[in-house]
């Protein structure tokens, strides 16, 4: 790997605490970042190079943060302000003499959203964004994270303003679910197992069923979530991943553009079943968590029912549910397929779901397959088991985190994992549908219990057409 410079934009922020920054030590003690790296933190506070090293605190303690921490510098400046960037710039400049080369620069926009347009307005103006001299840009990179806009017209925005500055492929629109070992799985689990791909669509699959469940709540996270919600912080994102990941078609192959040609087409065509199958709900408390506004109408759960209009998947629901401190932690996907145990069994209690493949995403990840067989003993009866594959027992490690592999992709250029904005405009559309009818009616949000699994319309939701959560 070649000599790199980092910029996290927002380094004193959560996503740089408790994720960034520990991923890319766990990438420095797996020898997997080049001999010369460069990690710029830049943020409002003032800080030394060394405070800003103690601000990771978890790490001190390990020998090896002593050797990465050299590696760690600190620029601060306001997002708004040009005098930082300048500063900013001098620093990136000397790093180049030093090494006697233009080193590629990646600008990590760790910041809440609302400070994108400042930080992008920056770099253009002070040039950062064009890298050391070279007026082809292509020495410079720019990573951001969700929520990519507030709704499809703030999208489109975003969008414009990203490809005025940066080329596409200099762009890396982050989405930290493609970058989990689980997710990527699937795709290996549907696409290299022949027994499966004959019994993936609507021939067989009674219904799929997402579950994104959160024991947490907001924590310190509070301003930026209250004007977020969860709709957008997740559904919009994380869950649309998950979805398409269930429902694509085979892509023509397992390069950038084939991978994510079939990601957009299947988001495409995503309907929401009904108005009334939108179900949104706030926990109990959440108004009083800080930094929460007291009156907030954000939702903290959020249960749909959807429609893939696809040749495949056409009238099969899939209900998706998301929500915070919720009963436990748990990111699962369920593909029930339609039962037909009765056929032969009928008198001998067949169990009311047959086959179900479930994916759990985290914790645990693994695969499991549920399927019918003899209860043991003289009389004939049946029951349900399952056949379950862990990736920790099956390969004796659960992988790279999903911050390790996508921080890896970005160093190597490669986007596959990442969203081009047409997958993102085409969700945008109908969540955009969806925050204007709440717009409307404020009177459905409901609240839940914390530790429950959401309001009890979201069982409703799914009992209604005689399935069941699967999870309870
Ligand atoms: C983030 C959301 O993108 O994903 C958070 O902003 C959420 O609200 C997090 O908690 C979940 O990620 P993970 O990897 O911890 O499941």
């Amino acid at each position: 790997m070649t000599p790199f410079i980092l910029v996290i934009f927002g380094a004193t922020g959560d996503l740089a605490q408790h994720k960034l920054i520990p991923a890319l030590f766990a990438l420095f003690k797996a020898n997997h970042l080049p001999k010369d790296f460069y990690i710029v933190g830049f943020s409002r506070r003032s800080l030394t190079d060394e405070e800003f090293h103690k601000h990771f605190k978890l790490q001190i303690e390990d020998k090896k943060w002593i050797d990465f921490s050299k590696h760690l510098f600190y620029q601060s400046g306001s997002f708004e302000e040009k005098v930082g960037y300048e500063s900013l710039n001098k620093r990136l400049l000397e790093i180049d003499d030093k090494m006697g080369a233009c080193i590629s620069r990646f600008f990590y926009l760790a910041t809440p959203p609302e400070h994108y347009d400042q930080i992008l307005d920056q770099l253009v103006q002070t040039k950062l964004s064009v890298g050391c001299g070279h007026e082809k840009g292509n020495w410079t990179r720019l990573i951001i994270e969700k929520p990519f806009g507030k709704d499809l017209d703030t999208a489109r925005d975003l969008d414009k303003k990203l490809s005025d500055v940066f080329k596409e492929k200099q762009i890396f629109r982050v989405d930290h679910y493609l970058g989990k070992e689980t997710v990527q799985n699937m795709l290996a689990f549907r696409f290299a197992n022949g027994i499966f791909e004959p019994v993936w669509n609507k021939e067989y699959i009674d219904h799929v069923q997402i579950t994104f469940a959160q024991d947490e709540g907001v924590g310190n996270r509070g301003r930026f979530f209250d004007g977020v919600g969860i709709l957008r912080d997740i559904a919009q994102n994380h869950l649309m991943q998950l979805l398409a990941a269930v429902a694509m078609e085979q892509p023509k192959s397992f390069t950038k553009e084939d991978l994510r040609d079939s990601r957009a087409k299947v988001i495409d065509a995503i309907e929401i079943a009904k108005e009334e199958s939108i179900i949104r709900g706030q926990y109990e408390g959440y108004k009083k968590e800080e930094n929460v506004k007291s009156d907030s109408s954000t939702e903290t759960f959020v249960a749909m029912k959807m429609f893939i209009n696809t040749p495949r998947f056409s009238e099969v629901p899939f209900y998706v549910r998301a929500g915070k401190k919720m009963q436990k932690e748990v990111v699962e996907i369920s593909v029930v397929f339609i039962q037909t145990c009765h056929l032969l069994f009928k008198e001998y209690g067949c169990p009311e779901i047959g086959n179900v493949i479930t994916f759990r995403i985290q914790p645990n990840e693994g695969i499991s397959l549920r399927f019918v067989a003899k209860t043991p003993g003289a009389k004939l009866g049946l029951g349900s088991v399952d056949m379950k594959f862990n990736y920790k027992e099956g390969f004796g490690t659960s992988g790279l985190d999903a911050y390790e592999k996508i921080l890896l992709d970005i160093f190597a250029g490669d986007q596959t994992l990442f969203n081009r904005s047409d997958e993102l405009e085409s969700s945008w559309k109908f969540i955009t549908d969806i925050l204007n009818k709440w717009e409307k009616n404020k009177s459905n949000l409901l609240t839940y219990k914390q530790g429950s699994l959401g309001p009890s319309a979201a069982n409703d939701l799914i009992e209604k057409d005689g399935k069941k959560w699967l999870l309870i």
